[in-house]
């Protein structure tokens, strides 16, 4: 029994050897377990490899070319080039724009980056040498909470670092400038509000500038909260949104306009217009100086509504823009106000040397605006 049992166990071990040995010598045979993974749904193979690599996208490309189903795979393909740029961008890396653009600067607070905005887009609209335009990132983050996605693209971050890789321009030299400067991209740096030759699009800046969903259904439970109390029952109330811009625009009037801020006896007068004018009239007051507010302007017909704190600036102008009519006083925030509110405006005049620039613009608009004296 001995030998037989030796013979029977070298038996078996040659035989497993061998079988080793072809297995190691013939390595295609795992080749058709590989095809199994491409075999996927073709979205997801080409993604997960272009991930790892960023470039092996190749044999699969290949077969499709080789399949001839074009129509079909690019669909499939074109998430695997944003998913790789996204990938890129997060390592800082997204490709600045090739050629020569324009860009506007994001300076100051929201109204003049409103103002900023809707004059870049008007520009590039207008004149085929500011196009493509592109916002700046900083930009992008101050006006997209509000309105989403805006038609102009956003510079990735890493193509702003240096301010010299731009050609500084004022807006009003822009027209002037000659071709041969034009050889580095241009960021207009000052603080344009070219309300006259923006308002030619007003229906295309508004639709730009139209509230997230979430916002605008905020804005409307926070105005309904606020006015609830005085505007039960029928007719309507006529809702009028009061921006009363105080702090350190103090100063800013001095300089502009040679002029003091407006106060009391203003908004006394523009409300007793409104009074006159509008059926049953509820003043939504917003402003930077609550506590100015709250101490002067009393009613009952009046709420201070305004939120203060952080974000409050957003919120406030959603608010604002809700009400039917506006009441503004200083600067580009209560314009974007009563610009948002597409109702009638009421502006302070005789308060400097000449009026804001604002009012001188919407003057020549078809906005319906009353000035009201300033003192
Ligand atoms: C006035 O504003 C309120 C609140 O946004 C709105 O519901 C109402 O339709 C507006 N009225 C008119 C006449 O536009
Ligand atoms: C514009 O303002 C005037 C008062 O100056 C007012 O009588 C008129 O109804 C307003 N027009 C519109 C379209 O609201």
């Amino acid at each position: 029994m001995f030998p037989s049992r030796r013979h029977l166990l070298l038996c078996v071990t040659f035989i497993t050897l061998s079988l080793l040995l072809l297995l190691l010598a013939t390595p295609d045979w795992y080749r058709p377990v590989r095809p199994m993974q491409p075999s996927r749904p073709p979205g997801r193979s080409p993604s997960s490899i272009d991930r790892d690599t960023g470039r092996t996208v190749g044999s699969g490309g290949g077969q499709r070319v080789r399949d001839g189903k074009q129509g079909a795979r690019p669909a499939g393909s074109r998430p695997t080039v944003r998913r790789g740029k996204g990938s890129a961008a997060a390592a800082g890396g997204a490709p600045c724009p090739s050629g020569l653009f324009t860009t506007i600067s994001a300076h100051g607070r929201l109204g003049n980056k409103l103002c900023e905005y809707a004059t870049l887009w008007t520009l590039q609209r207008d004149d085929p040498r500011a196009r493509p335009a592109w916002i700046l990132p900083e930009m992008q983050r101050a006006l997209s909470p509000l309105f989403g996605k805006l038609p102009l693209p956003t510079l990735p971050q890493s193509c702003v670092k240096s301010e010299s890789h731009f050609l500084k321009v004022k807006y009003s030299k822009f027209d002037q400038m000659a071709s041969a400067k034009r050889r580095r991209p241009i960021l207009i740096s000052d603080y344009p509000c070219d309300a006259k030759r923006f308002h030619k699009y007003r229906d295309t800046i508004l639709r730009q500038l139209t509230f997230r969903d979430s916002v605008h259904q905020e804005a409307q439970r926070r105005l309904r909260q606020s006015t609830d109390a005085l505007c039960d029952g029928l007719p309507p109330c006529t809702y009028i949104g009061v921006h009363v811009r105080r702090t350190d625009y103090r100063t800013a009037v001095r300089r502009m306009y040679k002029g003091t801020l407006v106060g009391e006896r203003y908004l006394t007068r523009a409300l007793q217009l409104c009074r006159r004018r509008y059926r049953r009239p509820v003043f939504v007051v917003s402003s930077d100086d609550l506590s100015w507010v709250r101490r002067r302007l009393r009613g009952p017909d009046i709420v201070i509504a305004g939120s203060g704190g952080a974000g409050s600036a957003e919120r406030d102008l959603a608010l604002l823009a809700q009400c039917n009519h506006t009441v503004m006083t200083h600067g580009t925030y209560g314009f974007w106000a009563a610009y948002l509110a597409q109702g009638d405006v009421f502006a302070p005049t005789g308060f400097g040397a000449r009026d804001s620039f604002l009012s001188a613009a919407m003057g020549q608009t078809d906005l319906n605006i009353t000035m009201v004296p300033a003192f």
